[in-house]
């Protein structure tokens, strides 16, 4: 099973994703960054893993950023695109192109907090618990079928940085195991 992992930046599931290969048996084939100030692009190459990089900044139009990427893609060898801290909404003509193969996961327990601050929200709510959400991506953000929802218990007087790190660590473990369950 081949994926290509789309990121934008700090890449810590990027990096888990590419240990764990072996162990899940799939192969990280390539990937994709749309931000040349990504941390994660030194950690794909220091794997030998051709990123390709097109800085979204340069571009006015989702569309034609998207026709890019896909011209990209087209030339690929790949099952799934695995979004990985890909903070880009991806356009409808893009997600219709490969609907069913892009896989995305979202820090919350979705259908709770779609969008940005999911981590904010859930400490403001004092919510009793938080979480990670693997998901297909549709048109609708956030919104996919759910493939996998782990949640953690929210501390007395959590930290907002030790709930993102903590949550981060529960993606990192399981990201690359729902992956290796993934059908071609
Ligand atoms: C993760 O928390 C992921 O759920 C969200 O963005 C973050 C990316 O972190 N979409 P990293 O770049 O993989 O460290």
């Amino acid at each position: 099973m081949k994926i290509i992992v789309f990121f934008s930046g700090t890449g810590s599931n990027l990096e888990s994703i590419i240990h764990q290969q072996k162990t899940y048996g799939y192969k990280v084939t390539g990937s994709f960054c749309n931000n040349p100030d990504a941390a994660g692009i030194k950690i794909s190459e220091d794997h030998n893993i051709a990123c390709y990089v097109l800085n979204s900044k340069n571009f006015d139009d989702r569309n034609e950023y998207d026709k890019k990427i896909s011209d990209y893609l087209e030339a690929q060898d790949f099952d799934y695109i695995i979004l990985a801290g890909y903070m880009r909404i991806l356009s409808k003509f893009f997600v219709q192109n490969w609907e069913g193969q892009i896989i995305n996961i979202h820090p919350s327990l979705l259908p709770k907090y779609p969008g940005l601050d999911t981590h904010k929200r859930a400490l403001e709510n004092k919510d009793k618990y938080h979480g990670t959400t693997i998901h297909y991506v549709t048109e609708e953000l956030d919104a996919g079928p759910i493939i996998r929802q782990e949640r953690i218990e929210i501390e007395p007087n959590e930290s907002i940085e030790s709930l993102i790190e903590r949550v981060k660590s529960l993606e990192n473990k399981i990201y690359p195991e729902t992956i290796g369950t993934l059908i071609t």
